[in-house]
């Protein structure tokens, strides 16, 4: 099982999202032998936003691209090429102001490409990711759970929801930890502990998923 862990946090110590998915990682280390993880961090490694001329090569076809907008889609091409080869996806992120962090935002930007990540078929259009597993490990300063006072103002959730289900993973899995920044350390707590837990099922179930995949 080829897995992409990306993470999106501007914060390294401390950061919740952060601290979720490598626990989720090291939780599947453990219970798939020969898990290969590729490791992607946005706040580091963060992908260029487009450009008028990026923009402008993901809609040329290739016979009849520049050398300049080769040079301008190299980075999403190889982003591009990166997923592509992937079983599973696991992204922690924050929510900012609502939604993703930009850094996030200008790697989507970089890889949902026509002709690449997604094929116009018959009308509409093939997802290349269609199989694929993705898990969302969101952290977020209030509460946006159902029910809760804010869950209108949860954009982020819809978002990627849409955009992955454009590339072919309509129902991405999500473990959310909430309330966090704006709570008091009594909900805070409960919330990492839930997370936690739910991040512990999740991996025993992907694990479980690979076993039946590769028995005889
Ligand atoms: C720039 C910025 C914007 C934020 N916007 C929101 C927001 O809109 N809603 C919210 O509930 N929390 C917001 N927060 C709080 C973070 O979502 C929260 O602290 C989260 O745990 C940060 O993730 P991290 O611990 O992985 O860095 C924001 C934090 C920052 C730094």
């Amino acid at each position: 099982m080829r897995l992409l862990h990306i993470d999106a946090s501007a914060r390294f110590a401390g950061s919740r999202s952060r601290q979720l998915s490598k626990r989720f990682i090291d939780r599947l280390r453990q219970d798939i032998p020969g898990l290969q993880v590729e490791r992607l961090d946005l706040a580091i490694s963060t992908p260029r936003h487009v450009s008028e001329l990026q923009s402008a090569a993901m809609y040329t076809p290739d016979a009849e691209k520049s050398p300049e907008m080769w040079d301008a889609i190299r980075e999403s091409n190889n982003l591009c090429a990166m997923l592509l080869k992937m079983d599973a996806v696991v992204i922690g992120t924050p929510m900012y102001n609502f939604s993703v962090p930009s850094v996030l935002k200008a790697y989507i930007d970089n890889i949902v490409r026509v002709g690449v990540t997604f094929v116009p078929d018959g009308g509409t259009y093939k997802g290349q990711l269609a199989g694929n597993r993705l898990l969302f490990i969101t952290s977020r300063g209030n509460d946006y759970g159902s029910g809760a006072d804010m869950h209108g103002l949860d954009w982020m959730t819809p978002a990627l929801k849409t955009t992955f289900g454009l590339l072919g993973i309509p129902d991405p899995e999500f473990v959310d930890a909430q309330p966090m920044q704006f709570a008091g350390s009594e909900a805070r707590d409960a919330a990492i502990a839930r997370a936690e837990a739910e991040i512990d099922v999740k991996a025993s179930e992907w694990a479980r998923v690979v076993e039946v995949a590769v028995l005889p």
